[in-house]
């Protein structure tokens, strides 16, 4: 077991890591009264909601299964979750418990923000997304007609617990979709790192218990170490979205259907890291440590031929990450060092997707 201190806000927030950790012994140490909301959705609630609602007799639980999927996490699934406190009449002396990916997570923890003006929130996270990067950092929220994640606040848990046993369940198209952030962490701040996932990839695609252990350990410190200098994202922060400007701008000409956010975010990161090597300096055998890396974990690095050049970036220039009209890359200068650039003309950017399509 693994217990890194996430130091934030004038909290001191555990995240425990490793293979079972979640028993009654560790969980019920961070609960502070009888009450305990759980909310989950329709597909984790079969696999793995018994052994939790076991690891909690004793507390006064109550369960709501959302059903599952992107599409639901919306207003109206947050108006579901706040009906439920309400009926069962919940006070503030409620822990509410996210046991999920990202989707539940971020909706829970919206929900523990806004109901009764904030009620404690415990991270259970079942994906290797929502385990290396969803449930740390305080970001919550649900998506607007108009487009992701526009409705949201920042609120972190009293604990986060990031158990490897549920990784078992996973789909290996959800899990390779995690392994995406897990390369970008590499790219952006750990040369070593990036090696090791390299020449580890065989060992880390059969899940070796292990090397999970390690790839989320090093990512979990990568992503606490950031968001400790810049919570807010009023700079560093934002080097976490090397590969999210297109990757974005991917998902949502496809209308967030057939490509996964790590599948996106991968091209992206291909991508950045092309501009990098003309513009920023970046070695071409760093260039090639990334493709190498992103292609051993069978991740794409072609841009789909059912979208258009054009539309790319129509989206880029909408992403509400822009300031002032620019489009926003993260750059390397080398793998491990990166910065922010605005300054890549459209007409450069339509030229090199050109030959990024497949
Ligand atoms: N808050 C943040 O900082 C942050 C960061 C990145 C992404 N996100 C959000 O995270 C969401 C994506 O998260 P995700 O990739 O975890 O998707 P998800 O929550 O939809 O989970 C993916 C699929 O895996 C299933 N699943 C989850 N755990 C499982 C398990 N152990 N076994 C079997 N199936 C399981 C889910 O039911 C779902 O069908 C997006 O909404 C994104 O906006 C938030
Ligand atoms: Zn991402």
């Amino acid at each position: 077991m693994k217990k890194i201190l996430f130091k934030i806000a004038g909290k001191s927030i555990p995240i425990i890591i490793g293979d079972g950790i979640c028993s009654k012994a560790s969980i019920s140490k961070y609960i502070d009264y009888k009450d305990v909301a759980i909310i989950t959705n329709t597909k984790i609630a079969k696999l793995h909601l018994k052994n939790l609602e076991k690891y909690l007799k004793g507390f006064n639980v109550k369960v709501l299964i959302l059903p599952d999927g992107e599409k639901y996490k919306n207003i109206s699934s947050l108006n579901k979750v706040h009906d439920f406190l309400i009926k069962n009449k919940f006070n503030r002396n409620l822990t509410i418990i996210a046991l999920g990916g990202g989707v539940i997570g971020d909706l829970a923890g919206f929900a523990s923000d806004t109901f009764l003006r904030g009620v404690n929130l415990i991270h259970i996270p079942t994906t290797l997304l929502a385990q290396v990067d969803s449930s740390i950092g305080g970001k919550t929220g649900v998506n607007h007609k108009y487009g992701k994640n526009l409705i949201g606040s920042f609120k972190h848990p009293m604990a986060i617990f990031i158990d490897t046993s549920y990784l078992k369940t996973l789909p290996q198209k959800e899990y390779i979709s995690g392994l995406s952030e897990v390369v970008k962490y590499g790219a952006i701040g750990n040369k070593v790192f990036l090696k090791w996932l390299n020449k580890n990839s065989k060992l880390i695609l059969a899940r070796d218990s292990g090397s999970l252990i390690k790839l989320i350990t090093n990512s979990v410190k990568a992503k606490v170490s950031v968001v400790q200098k810049d919570e807010k994202e009023s700079n560093i922060r934002a080097h976490l979205n090397f590969g999210h400007t297109l990757g974005h701008a991917i998902e949502s000409s496809l209308n967030y259907k057939g490509i996964s956010h790590g599948e996106a975010v991968s091209i992206g990161m291909l991508f950045a890291s092309a501009i990098s090597v003309e513009k920023s300096d970046l070695k071409i055998d760093e260039f090639n440590l990334i493709e190498n890396t992103l292609a051993n974990f069978s991740l794409p690095v072609r841009i789909p031929s059912s979208i258009t050049c054009a539309k790319i970036l129509q989206n880029m220039a909408y992403d509400k990450k822009n300031k002032q009209g620019k489009i926003n890359f993260v750059l390397l200068t080398s793998i491990g060092s990166c910065g922010l650039n605005d300054h890549i003309s459209d007409r450069y950017i339509l030229g090199l997707l050109k030959t990024f399509q497949s």
